[in-house]
């Protein structure tokens, strides 16, 4: 299976925001990840659910949400109204995490947790059978352009053997740091979604950018 592409909107720029999207799309993304920051889960303030609706009539591209904001649960049905197709939650910002992933699959929306680099890997494992997609940051959450964080692929690989024995089929996905170089890594440890925002946008070929990171 080719690995998919999940460029991330927040090395985009805003002032054309649409076009920005629409060349990715037209380059072949497979999902659009779209970083949404609170100033207090993480310290920097991006997108919020009126930006995600005002997107969301541009392209039909699956929105995979990323949520690093403290008090997800109250939300959660916002973003779902404004067109995410994928909810993800941090593990260690939902102190009742099995509640949130069962309000965002009441919500018809796909359910996916995120694992902070140096949160051990056993967190995710009591509630992998009833999530779509386990997304491991490769940086420390908050902002685009972070070098990317090699101890985390063991993680993955972990995540990728728990799949196989416990028999279940969530994807998994890395968000940072990631080019043409810790795609390879990335890639041979397990991961399905590859996210990437500044080894995208930061490039005057978009398109040629994708397929490089596609093809590592
Ligand atoms: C960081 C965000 C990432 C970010 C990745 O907190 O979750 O999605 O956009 O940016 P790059 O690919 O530049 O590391
Ligand atoms: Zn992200």
């Amino acid at each position: 299976m080719t690995t998919k592409i999940a460029p991330s909107i927040l090395s985009a720029d805003f002032s054309i925001l649409r076009e920005e999207i629409l060349e990715v799309v037209e380059a072949g993304a497979d999902y659009l990840h779209i970083d949404v920051m609170d100033g207090h889960y993480v310290p920097n303030i991006t997108i919020g659910p009126l930006v995600v609706k005002s997107i969301r009539p541009v392209t039909p591209i699956v929105f995979d949400v990323h949520l690093m904001i403290e008090n997800a649960d109250k939300y959660i049905p916002e973003f779902a109204n404004a067109g995410a197709d994928i909810i993800t939650v941090h593990v260690e910002s939902c102190p009742h995490l099995h509640r949130t992933i069962h309000l965002i699959k009441e919500t018809g929306k796909k359910a996916g947790i995120v694992i902070n680099p140096a949160t051990p890997v056993e967190m995710i494992k009591p509630v992998l059978h009833h999530i779509d997609l386990v997304l491991f940051m490769t940086v420390n959450p908050g902002f685009g352009g972070q070098e990317f964080i090699p101890e985390v692929l063991e993680k993955v690989k972990q995540a990728a053997i728990w799949r196989k024995e416990m028999d279940l089929s969530f994807e998994i996905e890395v968000d940072g740091g990631v080019n043409q170089h810790t795609a390879k890594l990335c890639k041979e440890a397990g991961v399905d979604i590859l996210v990437a925002g500044s080894a995208i946008f930061n490039e005057e070929n978009r398109k040629k950018a994708m397929d490089t990171i596609r093809n590592a």
